[in-house]
């Protein structure tokens, strides 16, 4: 990940491209990273025709929502890159916030990085990576936010933010995101500022001490959430003292 002449990431140092329609914009944010996009690209639609949700789900992309990836080369060690997502749940946790009045529904984050308004879904983050033939790692994070449109979702309630008074167009909640997250990449720091996020994190976090269910890919594990470590991992409460770290899981209150 290449950072300004000072040695620290700017806004400055980010490039955007915007298009009408594509297939995903993490698709082609991929396709840029093998045809040798140096990184720091940001790819934003109008309308995906294939757009991508976490575990293969699809991610329904009218006109209306933001739709947005960013391409990162080698954005840090492989070993420091578990604490990203909790990074970009921070910056899209500050772009909404900018966007919805003062007094709405609070604005949290469910882990690792759901980011709720009214413990209602609206934003969706999936980060991909790759290894690239000349030893080059990208990686990509994509991120859907849910502003004129709320797709149903048989998993999750899902909102949008105009229900909650916020008028703003995709470019000009872009505008918010591309700072927000310069400043969380920039405050990040190639994983080296993982205190810094994990402490923001916490001041966003929702639902610490309820009663929570986490979805594996094979099973279900009940307990209370004890909010997360110092690493990010979710602590997860399972009798008087036993915590379970997790480090990947679906989270569901209640
Ligand atoms: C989720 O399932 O919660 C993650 C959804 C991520 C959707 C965004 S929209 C922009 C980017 N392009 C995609 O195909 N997916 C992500």
């Amino acid at each position: 990940m290449q950072a300004g002449a000072n040695g620290r990431l700017s806004v400055d140092d980010f490039r955007h491209e915007a298009l009408v329609e594509t297939l995903s914009t993490n698709s082609e944010c991929l396709a840029r990273a093998r045809a040798g996009d140096p990184g720091n690209l940001w790819i934003t639609a109008g309308r995906q025709t294939g757009g991508r949700g976490r575990r293969g789900r699809p991610w329904a992309s009218e006109p209306g929502n933001l739709y947005s990836s960013l391409l990162l080369i080698d954005p840090a060690p492989m070993a420091r890159l578990a604490s990203l997502p909790l990074a970009v749940a921070v910056a899209v946790h500050d772009a909404v916030r900018a966007v919805v009045p003062f007094g709405s529904e609070p604005v949290e984050i469910k882990w690792p990085n759901d980011v709720l308004i009214g413990r209602k879904k609206t934003c969706g983050i999936l980060l991909e990576g790759e290894n690239l033939p000349d030893g080059r790692h990208s990686l990509v994070i994509g991120i859907g936010i849910n502003i004129a449109v709320k797709p149903a979702n048989p998993l999750y309630p899902v909102t949008c933010l105009k229900d909650h008074g916020a008028s703003v167009s995709p470019e000009e909640l872009f505008a918010h995101l591309l700072l927000a997250m310069a400043e969380a990449l920039a405050l990040w720091d190639r994983g080296r500022g993982i205190a810094a996020i994990v402490e923001r994190w916490r001041k966003a976090a929702c639902g610490v001490g309820e009663k929570i269910t986490v979805n594996f890919s094979d099973r279900s594990i009940s307990g209370l959430f004890a909010g997360i470590d110092d690493n990010g991992l979710l602590m997860l409460e399972t009798g008087p003292g036993k915590i379970l770290p997790v480090a990947a899981g679906d989270v569901f209150f209640g």
